[in-house]
C-alpha cells in the first residue's frame, strides 16, 4: 500500500552496476543533490524498499548506513528514516582573514571536547556550572591558569589571577578599571582593533608610539611619556598581530626599565607566547609592579572557550577590574572555564596545543614556499604579514581578493593612528582544509603578480 507521506522515489538497480547496497545510496545522493529527495522528507522503511526492489533487507540497510555516513540521513529512532538537513554553506570565500588556531595535527579535537565535557559533567555539580560566580573564577580554574602561565612564570599565587571572558574582556575591564574618560593609552601604530574599539567606546584617547621593526622605540615611549602623561601603554610583544614581530628581550628589558622608571602601567596581551619559538621572557616577568599581563586560550586551543586568564598582583586593583568586568560581562562562562580547566590538568590542552602548533608550521611553510621573498613574520604563529609591492595599495588589493572570492585584512584595519602601512595580514589558520589554504595562497600570489590596472572589480 502507498504511504501518501513518502515520497515516490525507488532506484534502478543494474546486474553490472556494481554492488547494490552502493548503488542504492549512490541512487539517494544523486537524488538528494538533484532535489527530487528534500530534506526532512522520510524514506521507504527498509523491509519495504527491500521487498520492492527484490534484495535482501540487509542489502538496503547497509545502503541506509552509507548514506548515514555520507551525512545524507538521519534516523529518528522509531519514526524512521529522513533525508537530513543539508550542510550550512553560507560562502565558499577562502577566509584568510579570521585569526584562528588551525585544525590541530595529530589531534582529535571532537574527541577532546567529547572527553572533556564527560569529565566536567560527571565531576561537577552542574547546577553550579549553570548559575552566576561573580568571583573572577573558582579556585580549581584559577589553579589551571597557575599552571597554564607556568612556561611564562614558574610559580604563580593564583589568587593574583582572574578568569575572564576572553581576552578583548580583559582588555576593556582594564581600561576601564585603571583610566578615566579622556584619558591617554599608548600603543604602536599597528595593533590589535579590539584595543581601538574599546579605547573609544569608553572615551578614552589612543595615541601611537612609533615601533621599528622590534617593536615600540624606547626612546619614543619616554618622550611620549612627558608629552601624553600616558595611563596605561598597550603592548603585544609577541608575534604582534598584525605585524608578526617578536620583541627580543633586550627591547624588553628597555621598556620594563622605562615602564619602572616613569611609573607607568603595561597591558602586556600575550596571546601567542605559546605557540613561538624560544620566546624572550614576558615583560611582566622583568617589571612585575608594572605589568598587567593577559593570556588567552583562543589562540593556543580555540576561541570558542572565551577563557583567558588576567595577572593583576594588587588586590584592590583586581577588585577594580572585577567591578568593571561585571559591568558588561559578569565572569567567564563556569562550563567552559571547567572544560578548560579540565583540558589543562589532564594535558588535552598541551596535546591540542602541540597539534596547533605543529599545523602552524606546516602552514607556514605552505606560505613561504608560495610567498616566497614577499613573506615576512616567522615560521611560527597564525599569520604573516605581507608588505606590498608599491603598485599596489593595501586597500585596494584587499577589494581585489575579496572579488576573486579570497578575505585578506589590509593594513588601514590595525592602524590606531593616521598612516597606515602598505601590507595585508594573512591568516593561515582559519581555512579548515590544507589544500584550500594552498590554493588561496596561490590565488593571492597570482593576484599579487599582476599589476591593479589589469583587474577591475564587478560592479553590482
Ligand atoms: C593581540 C590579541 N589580543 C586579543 C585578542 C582577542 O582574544 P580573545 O578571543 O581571547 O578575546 C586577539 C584576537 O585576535 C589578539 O590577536
Amino acid at each position: 500500500m502507498q504511504d501518501e507521506n513518502l515520497p515516490n522515489w525507488l532506484p534502478q538497480l543494474t546486474a553490472q552496476g556494481g554492488p547494490r547496497f552502493l548503488q542504492i545510496a549512490d541512487a539517494l545522493q544523486a537524488a538528494v543533490a538533484e532535489g527530487s529527495l528534500k530534506p526532512g522528507e522520510r524514506l521507504p522503511p527498509q523491509r519495504r524498499l527491500a521487498a520492492q526492489l527484490d534484495v535482501d533487507l540487509t542489502t538496503v540497510t547497509r545502503a541506509y548506513d552509507e548514506a548515514r555516513r555520507r551525512n545524507l540521513l538521519e534516523g529518528r529512532g522509531a519514526r524512521g528514516t529522513y533525508v537530513a538537513a543539508p550542510k550550512v554553506e553560507l560562502t565558499s570565500i577562502l577566509d584568510l582573514s579570521m585569526n584562528t588556531p588551525p585544525p590541530p595535527d595529530g589531534a582529535d579535537f571532537g574527541d577532546m571536547l567529547k572527553q572533556g565535557l564527560s569529565q566536567v559533567l560527571m565531576r561537577a555539580d552542574s547546577d553550579l556550572l549553570m548559575t552566576y560566580h561573580l568571583a573572577g573564577g573558582s579556585e580549581s580554574d584559577r589553579q589551571a591558569g597557575a599552571k597554564w602561565l607556568e612556561p611564562m612564570f614558574e610559580r604563580l599565587d593564583s589568587r593574583q589571577l582572574v578568569v575572564c571572558p576572553g581576552a578583548q574582556a580583559a582588555i576593556a575591564a582594564l581600561i576601564l578599571a585603571l583610566t578615566e574618560p579622556g584619558d591617554v593609552i599608548l600603543a604602536e601604530p599597528m595593533n590589535y582593533p579590539g584595543l581601538r574599539a574599546a579605547a573609544s567606546q569608553f572615551g578614552r584617547r589612543l595615541i601611537t608610539v612609533e615601533a621599528d621593526k622590534h617593536g615600540m622605540v624606547p626612546g619614543m615611549l619616554e618622550a611620549a611619556c612627558r608629552k601624553h602623561k600616558p595611563k596605561l601603554v598597550y603592548l603585544n610583544p609577541t608575534l604582534q598581530n598584525p605585524t608578526a614581530i617578536t620583541m627580543p628581550e633586550r627591547r624588553r628589558r628597555e621598556l620594563a626599565s622605562i615602564a619602572k622608571r616613569c611609573k607607568l602601567r603595561i597591558v602586556e596581551d600575550d596571546p601567542y607566547w605559546l605557540l613561538a619559538d624560544a620566546p624572550p621572557p614576558p615583560i611582566a616577568t622583568l617589571a612585575p609592579e608594572q605589568v598587567y599581563y593577559i593570556s588567552t586560550l583562543s589562540k593556543c586551543l580555540t576561541p570558542g572557550l572565551r577563557v583567558a586568564f588576567v595577572l593583576i598582583r594588587d588586590p584592590q586593583e583586581r577588585e577594580r577590574f572585577l567591578v568593571a568586568l561585571r559591568s558588561f560581562a559578569l565572569m567567564a562562562a563556569p562550563l567552559t572555564a571547567a572544560l578548560a580547566t579540565q583540558w589543562i590538568f589532564d594535558g588535552s590542552a598541551d596535546a591540542l596545543m602541540a597539534g596547533v602548533r605543529k599545523e602552524a608550521r606546516l602552514r607556514h611553510r605552505i606560505a613561504r614556499d608560495i610567498l616566497a621573498g614577499r613573506y615576512s613574520g616567522a615560521g611560527d604563529g597564525l599569520h604573516v604579514w605581507l608588505e606590498l609591492p608599491a603598485y599596489w595599495n593595501s586597500l585596494q588589493l584587499a577589494r581585489a581578493a575579496d572579488s576573486e572570492g579570497i578575505a585578506v585584512t589590509p593594513a588601514e584595519a590595525f592602524a590606531a593612528g593616521s598612516g597606515s602601512a602598505n601590507a595585508i595580514r594573512i591568516c593561515l589558520g582559519s581555512i579548515k582544509d590544507r589544500g584550500r589554504l594552498q590554493a588561496g595562497l596561490q590565488r593571492l600570489s597570482h593576484l599579487l603578480a599582476r599589476r591593479p590596472e589589469s583587474f577591475s572589480a564587478a560592479v553590482v
